[in-house]
């Protein structure tokens, strides 16, 4: 069974939000109750739930929690649904999802006007279940398309965690390994630790091994060595953002394996839903870029590691140019070559900004 790191258990007015800690795995698992926007926004600034498509679900819901009990009447309700919009979109600024799934939930309150709120409100909680159901075929479809890149014996390279753990179900690029594999192909799969925060070794790791696939953890300054060793068959990673000419924000390390896999020629591939996609930027120059804070590098896990005093430079995510991404991989199929007309094709009607 593969893994669902985001729940809503019981009803609208009584439920609560479960979300698998990820901040304590791989040592504990641990499912966090949020009752309230402030845990949730919790949650996702400091990535108990993160990866781009769990932290849109995750907001979604967020958004539910924050207006169940809104005032009945429409005015009060659509103030309260407004600030709580704007509280969670504050929580990060790369991963599109987020601001995507958000504004679904409000363009859906809005298209009920005029409706009895306590309508509004249950169409909501529908629609953040809809966003998570759809999430979850998206993950299976991108893995469907994906899995064909995947020659029958082969080593696959990743970055940070875009599997389960970062979607509904079943992740981006470990959909592509996961297919894969279910599809009798013999996969060993490298992860790159990915520092500051370790979701490669931490929950990629986690979620292959629960899987059943091989998979070996090295540390990212390794990466070019084992590209010029052994034989990588291809790289994929997942997607924060994808702009309109197909640069691509990941967590910070892809482009530099982008880079490496160009000089190795290596096919380098992004795996990603189309709501990861934000058209209304031209290109990867204009995507906010995340600032953490310099303690992720200095004193990690509560350790020290570089002296105190000294500034730590912790950018979240980088951004890799189209022209060294050989395809992405969506829910409607591979965009390749990466241009903006075969990124139009592939995505409309649905994206025509
Ligand atoms: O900071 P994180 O852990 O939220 O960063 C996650 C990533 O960079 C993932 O690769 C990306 O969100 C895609 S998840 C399917």
């Amino acid at each position: 069974m593969p893994v669902r790191p985001i729940r809503w258990k019981s009803g609208l007015l009584d439920g609560c939000v479960e979300l698998i800690d990820q901040t304590l795995l791989p040592g504990k698992l641990v499912w966090l109750e949020c009752r309230d926007a402030e845990t949730m926004f919790e949650a996702i600034q400091v990535l108990r739930v993160r990866g781009a498509p769990a932290i849109g679900v995750a907001a979604a819901m967020g958004l539910v929690l924050a207006v169940r009990n809104a005032p009945e009447n429409e005015n009060g309700f659509f103030d309260a649904l407004s600030k709580a919009r704007d509280y969670l979109a504050s929580s990060r600024p790369t991963a599109v999802n987020l601001f995507w799934a958000l504004d679904r939930m409000v363009a859906r309150a809005k298209s009920l006007k005029g409706r009895p709120v306590s309508v509004i409100k249950q169409t909501l909680f529908d629609e953040a279940l809809t966003i998570q159901r759809e999430d979850a075929n998206m993950c299976r479809s991108i893995g469907g398309f994906g899995a064909v890149l995947v020659p029958q014996s082969a080593t696959i390279l990743t970055h940070c965690n875009a599997g389960s753990l970062a979607t509904a179900e079943y992740g981006t690029a470990l959909a592509v390994v996961y297919t894969a594999v279910e599809q009798g192909k013999k996969i060993q799969v490298y992860a790159d630790e990915t520092r500051p925060l370790l979701q490669g070794a931490r929950l990629t790791a986690w979620e292959l091994q629960q899987a059943g696939v091989p998979v070996t953890v090295l540390c990212d300054n390794a990466a070019g060595w084992l590209m010029q060793t052994k034989k990588i068959d291809l790289v994929i990673v997942g997607a924060d953002r994808i702009v309109a000419n197909g640069d691509t924000a990941n967590k910070i390390g892809t482009y530099s394996l982008a880079v490496l896999a160009w000089r190795h020629n290596v096919p380098f591939y992004v795996a990603a839903p189309s709501s990861t996609f934000d058209l209304s930027l031209a290109d990867g120059s204009a995507i906010p870029i995340e600032m953490r804070s310099g303690d992720e590098i200095g004193r990690p896990f509560a350790s020290r590691v570089v002296p105190d005093g000294v500034p730590c430079y912790n950018p979240a995510f980088d951004v890799t140019p189209a022209e060294l991404i050989r395809g992405i991989v969506t829910e409607r199929g591979v965009i390749s070559p990466v241009c903006r007309e075969r990124i139009r094709e592939v995505l409309a009607p649905s994206q025509t900004n």
